[in-house]
């Protein structure tokens, strides 16, 4: 489980990341075909906007951290399309890595080592939700 510790970082984010999330997930997409080109071929036909929505899953993710039932249905969906595109649990430290470096150069001294660590932490715990129900969704 997630400490208390983490979830009141990753709460008291949500704000900032509404406010910057954007920019954040646009330099992620930009560190991601920079650094992993191979991922661009999973992105092929997905249409524009990719970044606004990636950035509305980690604040609805942010503020319902106490409640994560409340993400059920749309932890579906995006597995849905996940698996459409042969998304696979190894894509997910890759995206992982640099949504947090994205996050550091966006925020700059703001983002302090404790938000960091927390949003490791909340990123891998949601990462395994997406894992395992992907990984069911292919036996299917
Ligand atoms: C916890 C991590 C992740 C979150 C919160 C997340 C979130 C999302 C969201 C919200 C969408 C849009 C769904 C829609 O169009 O309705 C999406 C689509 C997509 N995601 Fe993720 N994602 C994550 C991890 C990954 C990983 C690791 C990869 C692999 C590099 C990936 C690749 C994609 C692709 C290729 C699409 C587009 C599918 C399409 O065009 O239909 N995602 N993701």
């Amino acid at each position: 489980m997630l400490s208390e510790n983490t979830k009141e970082i990753v709460k008291a984010t949500a704000p900032v990341l509404q406010a910057k999330g954007v920019e954040i997930t646009t330099r992620m997409y930009e560190r991601l075909f920079n650094e992993y080109p191979e991922t661009k071929e999973l992105f092929a036909n997905t249409k524009d906007g990719q970044a606004e929505r990636l950035a509305n899953a980690v604040i609805a993710y942010a503020q319902n951290i106490d409640n994560l039932e409340l993400l059920g249905p749309s932890v579906v969906a995006i597995a849905k399309k996940h698996v459409a595109v042969n998304v696979q649990a190894e894509h997910y430290p890759i995206v992982g890595n640099v949504l947090l470096a994205a996050m550091q150069d966006v925020l700059g001294d703001s983002a302090s080592e404790d938000i960091i660590d927390a949003w490791k932490e909340a990123y891998f715990f949601l990462a395994d939700i997406f894992i395992e129900k992907e990984q069911s969704l292919y036996k299917l």
